[in-house]
Parts: structure tokens; C-alpha cells; sequence
């Protein structure tokens, strides 16, 4: 089975590749989508109304509400009309996970925030995190899974130790299924553990 070969291989490849560097910021990942975390940063970024940002960041809804709520706030904010669906999703799953943000977590000065590390980490800070630790993220990132699929993976004798709390559990499952199942000729050739695809 070719996801065999991919993993043995990449069972050698990972303590070279990924070594100490802290994954989220080694330009290598940078094919694996954007998750919540630094959407909702780019967009914070652009210094929208402090209404607006407050309302974001107070609020409680579910994803399709969120959805609605971030298209009703696209004129206010143009950085959320630069989003793609697949991106909007993304952000709106992410916002229904860890909104409201606890009252002390939200900055006084909106505008100098430094809002990537503000804020919780999103499903792509996980997969990175805990994804790659036994086996190359290529294994992960590469699985077209639908949510049930991944929490069923996750919960599997070899997963089930992983210090990941229910929730992160569903909220990495989320963001998988709108982000993963990314096609082996759009990974790095390193992470490709010797061109296997599948
Ligand atoms: C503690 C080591 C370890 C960590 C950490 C780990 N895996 Fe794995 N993974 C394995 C092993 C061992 C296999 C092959 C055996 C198996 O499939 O259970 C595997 C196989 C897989 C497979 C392919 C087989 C399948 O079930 O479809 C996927 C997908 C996968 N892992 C996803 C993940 C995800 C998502 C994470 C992060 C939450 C993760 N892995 C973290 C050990 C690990």
C-alpha cells in the first residue's frame, strides 16, 4: 500500500526535517492553507472599527451565523472581502471554536495589538504542532477526510495519547476537512518523503 511506503519513509525523514525550528514559521509549510488564527490576524491587522473588532470579538454564534455575521461586516472591514470561501469558512469555523475571547485576553489599544500571537491557536497551529511529531505532516495535510473520518483517526490506539483536548480534537478535525486533502504535486519535494503519492 503506497501510504505505507510514505510513512516508513517518512518515519526517517521527519527528525532531520523538522529538528527544533518552530514549524509555524518555517517558510517550507507555507502551502498548508491559513488557518483562523492568522486570518482573523491579516484581517485585525488592516485596523478595522474598534466597534467592529470588539463585536468580533464578544461574540457567540455558530459557523453558518458567523458566516452571515463576516458578510454582513464586509463593507466595514475590506480585508474580509479579500477572503476566498474555502478562507471565509476557515474564519468562521475558527471564530464559532474561540469566540467570545475571555474580556481579559482582549487588548485595551485595538490598534497595536500583536494579534498573531493574541490570539488562540487555530486548527493549522495544531496539525503542525502535534501532526508531525511520529510521522512526516505530509501523511496528515495530504487526506481528503470528512470530519467523523478524522475524529475516527484520531482516536485510533496510535493517537489516542496525544495531549489534545476534545475540543482542539474537533476543532483540528474542522479545519482538516476544509484545508487538507491537498494533492502530493502541491507539496514541497522534501516533504514528499522520496515522491511517494498516493
Ligand atoms: C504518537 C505518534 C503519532 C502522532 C503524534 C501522530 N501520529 Fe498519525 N500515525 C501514527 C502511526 C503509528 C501511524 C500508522 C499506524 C496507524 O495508522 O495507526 C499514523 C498514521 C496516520 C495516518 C494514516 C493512517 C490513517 O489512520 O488513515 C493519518 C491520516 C494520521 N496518522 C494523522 C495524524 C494526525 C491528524 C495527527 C495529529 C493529531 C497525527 N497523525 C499525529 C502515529 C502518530
Amino acid at each position: 500500500m503506497r501510504l505505507r511506503h510514505l510513512f516508513a519513509l517518512a518515519l526517517i525523514a521527519v527528525p532531520t526535517l523538522v529538528g527544533p525550528l518552530r514549524a509555524e514559521y518555517d517558510p517550507i509549510f507555507d502551502f498548508i492553507p491559513l488557518g483562523g488564527r492568522s486570518l482573523l490576524a491579516q484581517v485585525l491587522e488592516g485596523k478595522p472599527p474598534a466597534a467592529d473588532v470588539r463585536a468580533l470579538l464578544s461574540a457567540r454564534h455558530s459557523r453558518d451565523q458567523w458566516v452571515e455575521e463576516l458578510k454582513a461586516r464586509a463593507k466595514a472591514i475590506p480585508a474580509l472581502q479579500a477572503l476566498e470561501e474555502r478562507e471565509l469558512l476557515t474564519l468562521a469555523d475558527y471564530l464559532a471554536f474561540n469566540m467570545p475571547l475571555p474580556t481579559a485576553r482582549i487588548p485595551a489599544d485595538l490598534a497595536r495589538a500583536d494579534w498573531k500571537t493574541l490570539l488562540p491557536r487555530d486548527g493549522r497551529d495544531l496539525a503542525l504542532e502535534y501532526c508531525q511529531s511520529c510521522h512526516i505532516i505530509t501523511v496528515t495535510i495530504t487526506q481528503d477526510r470528512s470530519r467523523e473520518h478524522w475524529l475516527g483517526t484520531m482516536n485510533k490506539p496510535s493517537h489516542v495519547e496525544i495531549k489534545l483536548t476534545p475540543r482542539e480534537r474537533e476543532a483540528l478535525a474542522s479545519y482538516l476537512v476544509l484545508n487538507a486533502g491537498i494533492p502530493i504535486d502541491q507539496v514541497p519535494v522534501d516533504l514528499r518523503a522520496g515522491g511517494a503519492s498516493y
